[in-house]
């Protein structure tokens, strides 16, 4: 047996040599892809609690010591001192980018933040009430109808124009869909504001009168957006990744990543929690809906409490914890009664053995939504705040996958539960 060799061996008593890889960081992998060949079995991981599925120099998650880092920059340094478009420039190309790099890459980025007028009549066919999620993902599905002549997935030049047009277009998109909920015009993007002023300015401005832009907001967005740019292999990225080896195109690949992000378990927790707090209502009600998520007969959870991979804290919600603080002080926001609900609610959880015995933590989704909804953007549009952030990671992440030329179609395999074969009976004879 090899050093780096794992061996296993089956009930019938063959024998076979399992590679194992290491990573630059983190626990290594064995290397199972010649089992279902050799020994005509197959690993059974449902969820993959251990099991991955690539390689990648993107972003590294300790989950015990409550590490992320992007490209090897922990996110404490880059949420102090970076911008989104910074690590957005990080998360695609791999390095800081010099001042030069970064000023093109603006521009470049600011250039590609208009619609084609078509598609904003998407908007018109959608009800008043549509959830900006599901405009979201159709409209961005939708892109591919428009920029079929840049999609050859095997030409770096398309991939990096997509790359570039979904970071750009993602705020006009969501701001659409938002004025549409409204029933306001829409508001076209101003490419001399930066990425988060803009997106403020095509969500909350009007054409009747002018709109200043609060820089706290813009901070508190563009924070936001850095804490949720990349987290390695999560549940939307790797639908990302799973939809883009077929080969499809880009903004399909992205249109699938949005639809995963939109359920509570993932993304769509910053939602969930607003509403689990508003359900509370009030610190005397926090006891009873703490029993009811420890209850195993009762569905209810704790809305963005415990991760799959953080069991200790999450840094990014430590991170969001403080911005909390800051920008509810900076609007004058004397009245917090959601964030003391809040910080009341997590008090009581982390002193609650249930909590303590499984790691269960507030994560980034507990504090998020408290900010947006300070910043007056509504609880529908929370998940679509998340996407926008998430798209240079799951573009990151689309750009590795594709260009691997190892690269297969993700396919998994599966435990067959159901009849054995049988043979069809009449339609009369049933
Ligand atoms: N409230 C009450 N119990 C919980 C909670 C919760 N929020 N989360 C996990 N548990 C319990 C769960 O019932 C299970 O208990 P047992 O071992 O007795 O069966 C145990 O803790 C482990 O939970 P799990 O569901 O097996 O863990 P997972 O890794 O599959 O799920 C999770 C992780 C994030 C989906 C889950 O903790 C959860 O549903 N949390 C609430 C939703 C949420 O906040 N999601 C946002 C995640 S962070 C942002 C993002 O990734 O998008």
């Amino acid at each position: 047996m090899s050093k780096d060799a794992f061996r296993l061996t089956s009930p019938s008593g063959t024998e076979i040599e399992l590679q194992v890889h290491s990573g630059s960081v983190g626990p290594d992998g064995i290397d199972v892809s010649k089992l279902y060949k050799e020994l005509g079995v197959f690993t059974y991981d449902p969820g993959f609690m251990a099991t991955g599925s690539c390689e990648s120099d993107i972003t590294f998650i300790d989950g015990e010591k409550g590490i992320l880092l992007y490209r090897g920059y922990p996110v404490e340094q880059l949420a102090a001192n970076s911008s989104f478009i910074e690590v957005s420039y990080l998360l695609l190309y791999a390095e800081l980018p010099t001042p030069v790099e970064l000023e093109q890459f603006r521009n470049t980025i600011r250039r590609h933040t208009m619609l084609n007028e078509g598609m904003l009549n998407f908007f018109k066919g959608f009800r008043y009430d549509a959830h900006p999620m599901a405009m979201l993902a159709a409209v961005v599905g939708s892109m591919s109808a428009y920029y079929h002549d840049t999609m050859d997935v095997n030409d770096p030049a398309h991939r990096d124009i997509f790359a570039h047009r979904i970071l750009a277009k993602l705020p006009t998109i969501a701001a659409a869909a938002y004025k549409l909920n409204c029933g306001q015009p829409f508001i076209y993007p101003r490419n001399e504001l930066s990425y988060c002023e803009n997106l403020l300015q095509m969500l909350f401005a009007v054409p009747a009168e002018p709109y200043d832009i609060d820089p706290i907001a813009a901070e508190a967005l563009d924070l936001l957006f850095i804490l949720h740019a990349d987290h390695e292999q999560n549940c939307s990225t790797s639908t990302v990744r799973m939809a883009g080896s077929s080969g499809t195109n880009p903004y399909s690949a992205i249109a699938a990543g949005i639809s995963a992000l939109w359920g509570p378990a993932h993304g769509g927790a910053n939602e969930a929690v607003l509403n689990m707090l508003k359900e509370i209502g009030d610190a005397s009600q926090i006891s009873k809906y703490v029993d009811k998520a420890k209850d195993k007969n009762d569905p209810f959870r704790l809305m963005g409490f415990g991760h799959r991979v953080y069991k200790n804290f999450d840094p990014r919600a430590t991170i969001i914890r403080e911005m909390c603080h800051k920008v509810l002080k900076s609007l004058d926001r004397t009245d917090t009664p959601m964030f003391d609900l809040a910080l009341k609610l997590e008090e009581v959880a982390l002193k609650d053995d249930y909590f303590v015995e499984k790691n269960l933590y507030p994560n980034v989704d507990f504090y998020s939504g408290i900010i947006y909804r300070a910043l007056g953007i509504p609880t529908s549009m929370f998940t679509v705040m998340f996407a926008i952030g998430r798209s240079v990671g799951w573009t990151a992440h689309w750009r590795e996958m594709i260009s691997d030329p190892n690269g297969r179609i993700s396919r998994p395999r599966q435990l067959y539960t159901g009849p054995s074969q049988r043979d069809y009976i009449a339609i009369d004879k049933r």
